[in-house]
């Protein structure tokens, strides 16, 4: 069954400029008066049944003379086909540049040969295949031959083919792992990282996806509020401890309630004072009963109070081929792929990446997958394979080749020859569509989910 959105864009950035126009109560009538159109272009525009070029202008004009951002009213045009974006190696051959960098030694050599692989502006990723140009002696994480990059905003799983080192710094201390084909690792934004080659003869690449989580989308706010002010937001953070009076302070700051006044509720549902008074000021760790009595002080749910602490190993996971889980997938007697987990943190916990062993000869023996992440796919073998879309369309994945499927696309693989097996890289993310935001979407009255995306008529 497709259960994948027909996209008209048209018509849905119409229906996201009625909804807005809905929020502002205007009706087409007043806002060609205010926006200076006429009524039948506006109706047309708002119903997309002009060009896009026509409902993009009226976006334009919006913005200009409410108070509504344009990034709030905007929708991306989407330049997938049916949800995938396929970009063959030759394509991303073409896009190769080289970049030296500065080494600590003193010498400017040419250090990443870099290229682009599939990408859509409809989606979190930016991954790229980056050629180790820079080849080391030794796996020295101190080495003054390598030179690290200050880190970046983006998330980063990175998967290794071939002799790469990868370096990383934990508060200004060099690490270095070898890496080999199948490691793959995780680094958290902002931590220095870099990467070199051990075989002259034939230097390793990585397959770096990097990937924007919540904190990119909401990039705006965080801007206007300010480094400093963030920092205080978001605490220490240290250990689970400081996390969770971080946590419970946001929740009675928002609240304008002190922690004397929540012992106080605390105990007049029935705690001893000296135990309240000791949960609320962090000298002792709650109980799963008395999160539930504080929850409910405060009207909220007991996991808005399950504080994690920030990243063990300084943010940076590594995980070794020969470590990973591997199963075949479905389950039972004929998997038609095999699944290796690669760098996987809780901290992430919607990250999941694998390498994707394809084994089903045919389609009818192959099988489907479908999930609410933002996928991204790279075939690092030699292997050709064959990847369907579930409305019939296929796309070839040949060595090197890379795609990118929407969420909740089904898709299924097979290979095209009977005695090789494709390996392909799978990383999936959720983008701006994250645990968080289905929740609040599953919260909305059934009847009137489908116009979130499709708002077709005024609501009041
Ligand atoms: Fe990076």
């Amino acid at each position: 069954m497709t259960i994948a959105r027909k996209w008209d864009y048209a018509k849905i950035l119409g229906a996201r400029l009625l909804s807005e126009a809905n929020d502002l109560k205007r009706t087409p009538e007043i806002m060609a008066a205010e926006l200076r159109l006429s009524v039948d272009f506006i109706r047309s525009a708002l119903a997309g049944a002009t060009g896009a070029a026509e409902v993009q202008a009226l976006a334009r004009r919006m913005a200009e003379v409410y108070p509504i951002s344009l990034a709030s009213i905007w929708l991306e045009p989407d330049d997938t086909v049916d949800g995938i974006k396929h970009m063959s190696a030759a394509d991303a051959r073409a896009t190769a540049r080289v970049i030296p960098r500065s080494l600590p030694d003193g010498r400017t050599v040419p250090y990443f040969e870099y290229w682009d692989t599939a990408m859509s502006r409809t989606a979190p990723f930016k991954p790229e295949v980056v050629r180790q140009l820079h080849v080391v002696d030794d796996s020295d994480a101190d080495n003054p031959a390598v030179a690290f990059n200050k880190g970046h905003l983006m998330h980063q799983l990175t998967f290794y083919v071939g002799e790469v080192n990868f370096y990383w710094k934990v508060n200004g201390v060099p690490r270095c792992a070898e890496m080999n084909t199948g490691d793959s690792s995780y680094v958290v934004p902002f931590v220095p990282h870099s990467f070199t080659s051990r075989n002259p003869d034939k230097p390793g690449y990585i397959i770096a996806v990097t990937y924007a989580g919540p904190v990119r989308f909401a990039l705006d706010d965080f801007c206007r509020v300010g480094p400093e002010a963030a920092d205080a937001l978001a605490g220490s953070n240290v250990d689970r401890n400081a996390a969770f009076l971080d946590l419970l302070d946001r929740h009675l700051a928002a609240e304008s309630l002190s922690r004397e006044e929540l012992a106080e509720r605390l105990t007049d549902r029935g705690l001893d004072r000296g135990r309240a008074e000791a949960l609320t000021s962090g000298r002792q760790a709650a109980t799963e009963s008395e999160i539930v009595a504080m929850a409910t002080c405060l009207c909220i749910r007991p996991k808005d109070l399950m504080a994690s602490a920030g990243n063990d190993e300084g943010g940076v996971v590594v995980t070794r081929a020969a470590d990973r889980v591997v199963r075949g997938y479905p389950s039972g007697n004929r998997p038609a792929y095999r699944l290796a987990e690669l760098a996987r943190t809780p901290y992430q916990p919607q990250l999941k990446a694998f390498e994707l062993t394809v084994l089903a000869d045919d389609a009818t023996h192959s099988a489907d997958m479908r999930h609410g992440l933002h996928e991204y796919i790279f075939n690092y073998g030699e292997a050709e394979t064959t990847l369907h879309h579930e409305n019939g369309r296929k796309f070839a994945l040949g060595a090197g080749d890379s795609a990118y499927v929407r969420p909740m696309v089904g898709r299924r693989f097979t290979r095209r020859s009977a005695t090789e097996e494709p390996s392909l890289l799978i990383v999936r993310v959720p983008g701006a569509m994250t645990e968080a935001a289905i929740e609040e979407f599953g919260g909305f009255d059934r009847s009137g989910r489908h116009r979130v995306t499709g708002e077709s008529t005024r609501w009041y």
